[in-house]
């Protein structure tokens, strides 16, 4: 069998993308929605989450992502070839009707195994946490950012996109029965791997109408997408970002919280998950003394329920988790100390049912009625019975970073 196509025949090399992109496919299909099914069952705050029932769904949506990967660089090798290759023309190519169905389909073909996986590597890229690509080559993209926004537009596209591939899928299947059944042509045989001869196509008729028509039937769906709220809405997390809203401090010889932020970092899979809380109230009084000693009082309150944690958000609200609907807030209480280091706050932080001491250096920039503080500590998640039922901390890790800064002024 020959490596190259000839005007009547395909070649080995094209056989073999051929072959290979539809068992691919047809495989990744069955893949994403048990997987998707699955992640959707965790992020239900209402269900009680196993650690076998986590790690099987990360295997599962790995396995999706990586496979989906190699149909798209397998597609770009196949899509070059192509273009290289002169196309064996279509033995009905007369039947102009059926002859522009079959290419329409083969342009939403081709465009569908770029188009699909890219979606999906974007959708990743944008968004922290949950099942890694099992590669090398690091997870996220240049250029693309983290943003839940971006994230949930993505996954709307793949789920339009891989929609519009299932049905060209149905429809290219049933045409090659079509010719091998019914029309008992050598279509489908000539892009077997031992196919034989085929005889001359007719000669082809050249139009525009089929890379139109698919690109018409994209534009359809991502319309008809968009009318059924596939692409989410601006998100929660986005929204919240953008109104974060810290009320002014009270009380005492009291500081105004101008601006700050309040991080968490969690490692999931051995990779770092980062957050924000979006809504925190912070009570300070404090006098900065001459010598180490005591110097205020801080509190604050944390509205659980603004904490954003890339794809795991709705899942670290589930009663295994913060469980925020039971619990919706933390509570930070300390003591503010000049230390001979620096600056102390040394106190109790609550979250859930769970009241634990906790002592947080942080550094202190006075300039005159503003002050610029930055403090950080890490905690046991397991203290406080956060993800209790997780005791594999190569799946969630034990530890969690958490970063305050916030500039203040005085009242
Ligand atoms: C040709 C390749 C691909 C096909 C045919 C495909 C197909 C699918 C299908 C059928 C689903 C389930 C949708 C549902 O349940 O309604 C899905 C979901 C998903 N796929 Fe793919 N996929 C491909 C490539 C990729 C790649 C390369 C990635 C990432 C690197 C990816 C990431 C995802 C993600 C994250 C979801 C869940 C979307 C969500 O949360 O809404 N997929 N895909
Ligand atoms: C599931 C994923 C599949 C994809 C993405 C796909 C894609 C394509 C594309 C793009 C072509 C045009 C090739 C070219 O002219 O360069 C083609 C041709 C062809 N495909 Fe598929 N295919 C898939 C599955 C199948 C299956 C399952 C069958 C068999 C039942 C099949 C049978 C054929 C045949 C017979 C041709 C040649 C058509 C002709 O020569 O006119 N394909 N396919």
């Amino acid at each position: 069998m020959s490596l190259t196509n000839t005007t009547h025949s395909y070649g080995a090399l094209a056989k073999l993308f051929h072959w290979t992109t539809a068992v691919l496919i047809l495989a990744l299909f069955p893949l994403g929605m048990i997987a998707n099914g699955m992640a959707e069952g965790l992020r239900d705050p209402a269900a009680s989450v196993t650690e076998a029932q986590i790690a099987q769904t990360v295997a599962l949506f790995s396995a999706h992502k990586t496979l989906g990967l190699a149909v798209f660089f397998i597609a770009l090798l196949r899509v070059g070839w192509s273009l290289t290759q002169p196309r064996p023309g279509l033995l009905n190519a007369e039947n102009r009707v059926e002859a522009t169905l079959a290419e329409t389909i083969h342009w939403l073909l081709y465009g569908s195994i770029l188009l699909v996986p890219l979606s999906g590597w974007l959708h990743h890229a944008a968004t922290t946490g949950f099942a890694p690509i099992r590669w090398p080559f690091g997870q996220s993209l240049p250029l693309v950012p983290k943003s839940e926004g971006f994230a949930e537009l993505m996954a709307g596209l793949h789920l339009v996109l891989q929609r519009v591939l299932l049905a060209a899928v149905v429809l290219h299947i049933a045409g090659a029965l079509k010719h091998h059944v019914v029309d008992r042509d050598a279509t489908l045989r000539r892009m077997l791997p031992h196919g034989g001869t085929a005889p001359q196509p007719p000669k082809q008729h050249k139009s525009l109408v089929p890379p139109l028509a698919a690109l018409t039937i994209w534009g359809a769906a991502i319309v008809v997408g968009a009318g059924s709220g596939l692409f989410g809405h601006t998100s929660a997390p986005a929204a919240a970002q953008a109104q974060q809203d810290i009320a002014p401090a009270s009380g005492g010889a009291g500081w105004t919280v101008t601006d700050g932020s309040l991080g968490i970092t969690v490692t999931q899979l051995g990779s770092p998950v980062s957050g924000q809380f979006a809504d925190w109230t912070a009570a300070i009084t404090f006098e900065d003394p001459a010598q180490p000693g005591p110097a205020g009082q801080v509190d604050v309150i944390v509205n659980i329920a603004s904490l954003t944690l890339g794809s795991v958000t709705d899942q670290a609200m589930g009663p295994d988790y913060f469980d925020a609907s039971a619990f919706p807030t933390a509570i930070f209480s300390a003591d503010l100390e000049k230390t001979a280091q620096g600056y102390l706050a040394d106190g109790t932080l609550t979250i859930r049912d769970q009241t634990v001491p906790v002592q947080m250096p942080f550094q202190l920039i006075l300039d005159g009625e503003n002050a610029e503080m930055t403090g950080q500590l890490e905690l046991n998640r397991m203290e406080f019975g956060v993800g209790a039922s997780v005791t594999d901390a190569a799946t969630l890790g034990f530890g969690v970073d958490v970063v305050v800064t916030l500039t203040a002024s005085r009242s």
